[in-house]
């Protein structure tokens, strides 16, 4: 009887507290969301803002990061997880060069994915990363291994993509791009890391099926599925909303835990098959790849699970970056015309002037003076980052240069893709596709900060493959661009994207593909739509009766399609008419 009032009391206490704390973080967080962008809601943190645009993550992060002053916006997560999210290139400066020492990739990081990647250099901070940081950048700037790196390209060029690609034009068979280039760098990347071929893209890309390197109990196909498959599970960890499911998952080894499993096993055994016979392999010199260099070095301890996890981790970092880059590339390039043509342009007087015909490969120089193609490569991976946001954790309190305070344990992440659609970084038009913004005033391509634009990260981790990655995706679009056209039915909707540890495209991108016909009537066809796009352009917005009956008369001198009187339809037809293949 005693106890009743004493019971009620403290119900009555704990009930002022609750209601006093949820509206204190009620209203506090309503005031607060104004300035750190994410709205927060008691426990749940910024959970149902995730959940509700989860499927658009990237875009409902950039448009509040733009609403924040400094580009920064601090997000609550369930139980006091916190973080910030930044598109501020001084906080990227300071997080991934000046006070590198303090945003490591973290424990929590490197929990999430090392059971595939090991204390590979992708997933490791410290004496462990720095002592394959080393290893990897003396490799990766070997002459030899640059000369490995374009033969192998070459022959994956000739042998297998333009075969594929002919094969689709001939039959008019629809290809999946992005696949086709997934596997294209996949093959690319195994010949570097190991000097193993596993012809993907001749097995499965529509090209001639060669022997391979692969042990033959293990098809080609199987150990790029589970790669993919061990890749694609692997970064569903980090979208869980809350990590004890995944722990319970993982601790009763069911679902997607139980098939990551698997995958990984059959990557690491099949790895540990190729370490294995390199060790024991006399003509090692003979090698040129990457883990024949780490053998090669006297000091490496070549643990076979070393060996194993620096392997695994290039191939990881190497893999989806490339093709995705070109399958945003390719779709961006399908609805302008233009850009096509100056490529086209470039490209041709490269070839006249080093006496080169179409179907030759390009070798490093001419690459190199490709300065317009690589702004236009530059300028898709603004807009679609390869890798869209990176994050780091913070090891001991700390202030960013716009003030963010920054807690010890914070998940501190840059936002690459928001920061192409910044005003403040990119001005007015940063949401337009303009490769001219890359070039100077002599036509080659300017130089960017790494800060405001870390597309290839920035500071001591940054990307080691980046001027593979450019020889690579260079070569690949002036072969294919050359010899074809690529049709994109969809090309006016932007694609959906797909949240991985990579931005790659939902569904794909499926093309048809025609071969481009080089010869003076194509050449003067295309001028002359060039001239009727000019005066449609000027008729429309001048409403000039005489530009509208000239682009009129240039172009059905020109083309067989039907006219269009409408002003819309009119624009349109001129477009239209500039791919017309009449
Ligand atoms: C367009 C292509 C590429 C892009 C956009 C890109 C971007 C990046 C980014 C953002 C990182 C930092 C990741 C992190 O630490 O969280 C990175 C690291 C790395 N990349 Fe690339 N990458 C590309 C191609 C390649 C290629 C082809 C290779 C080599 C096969 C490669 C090798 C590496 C390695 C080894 C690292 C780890 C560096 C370290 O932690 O010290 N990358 N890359």
């Amino acid at each position: 009887m005693e106890l009743f009032p004493l019971q009620s009391f403290l119900l009555l206490i704990l009930l002022i507290s609750l209601s006093l704390y949820l509206y204190l973080h009620f209203f506090d967080s309503s005031n607060k969301h104004k300035h750190t962008g994410f709205k927060s809601y008691p426990i749940l943190g910024a959970l149902p803002g995730f959940l509700k645009n989860r499927h658009r993550f990237l875009d409902w992060t950039t448009e509040i990061l733009t609403s924040c002053p400094t580009s920064t916006g601090i997000v609550n997560r369930p139980i006091q997880i916190r973080g910030v999210i930044t598109a501020n290139p001084a906080n990227i400066e300071h997080m991934l060069k000046t006070n590198f020492e303090n945003y490591p990739k973290g424990k929590r990081f490197i929990s999430l994915i090392e059971d595939f990647l090991g204390d590979g250099i992708f997933n490791s901070d410290g004496e462990l990363w720095k002592v394959q940081r080393k290893t990897a950048s003396y490799a990766f700037n070997t002459k030899s291994l640059r000369n490995f790196i374009m033969e192998n390209v070459r022959v994956e060029i000739e042998s297998r993509l333009i075969p594929s690609l002919d094969i689709a034009a001939e039959t008019g068979r629809r290809l999946d791009l992005q696949d086709v280039l997934e596997r294209f760098s996949f093959d690319n990347v195994c010949k570097l890391a190991f000097n193993v071929d596993p012809n993907c893209l001749g097995s499965g890309g529509g090209g001639k099926s060669e022997s391979t390197d692969f042990d033959s109990n293990l098809n080609p196909d199987q150990f790029m599925h589970a790669f993919e498959e061990a890749t694609t599970l692997i970064s569903g960890r980090f979208f869980y909303a809350f990590q004890f499911m995944l722990k319970i998952k993982k601790f009763f080894n069911f679902g997607s835990e139980w098939r990551l499993k698997q995958s990984i096993s059959t990557v690491h055994s099949f790895a540990c098959k190729i370490i294995k016979s390199r060790i024991s392999d006399e003509q090692l010199e003979d090698h040129q790849d990457l883990l024949s260099l780490f053998i090669g070095i006297p000091e490496n301890t070549n643990s076979s699970n070393f060996l194993r996890d620096i392997v695994i981790s290039i191939i990881l970092a190497g893999r989806d970056t490339t093709s995705s880059a070109l399958t945003w590339f390719f779709w961006l390039l399908s609805s302008r015309p233009h850009v096509e043509r100056a490529i086209l342009n470039e490209l041709e007087m490269i070839r006249v002037r080093n006496g080169k015909s179409i179907g030759d490969i390009y070798d490093l120089d001419e690459l190199r003076d490709m300065h317009y193609l690589h702004a236009a490569i530059s300028e898709a991976m603004r807009l679609y980052p390869p890798v869209p946001i990176d994050t780091r954790e913070c090891l001991n309190d700390d202030v960013l240069p716009d003030g963010t305070a920054v807690a010890k344990g914070w998940l501190v992440t840059y936002h690459a893709y928001a920061m192409g659609r910044m005003e403040r970084i990119w001005g007015t038009n940063c949401r337009e596709y303009l490769p001219e913004r890359w070039l100077t005033e002599d036509g080659t391509c300017r130089h960017e900060s790494v800060f405001r634009y870390p597309i290839f990260h920035a500071g001591p981790r940054i990307c080691l493959g980046k001027d593979l990655a450019y020889i690579q995706m260079k070569s690949i679009v002036a072969s294919v661009m050359e010899r074809f056209v690529i049709d994109i039915q969809d090309r006016d909707t932007c694609p959906e994207y797909l949240l991985s540890l990579t931005l790659r495209m939902k569904g794909g991108l499926p093309v048809s593909v025609r071969r481009r016909r080089f010869n003076i009537v194509e050449d003067l066809k295309a001028m002359l739509l060039e001239i009727a796009g000019v005066y449609a352009t000027h008729a429309l917005r001048q409403s000039n009766k005489i530009a509208h009956r000239h682009a009129r008369y240039v172009f059905s001198t020109t083309c067989k399609c039907s006219w269009f009187e409408e002003p819309l339809d009119f624009v349109c037809g001129v477009l239209l008419s500039e791919k017309c293949n009449c």
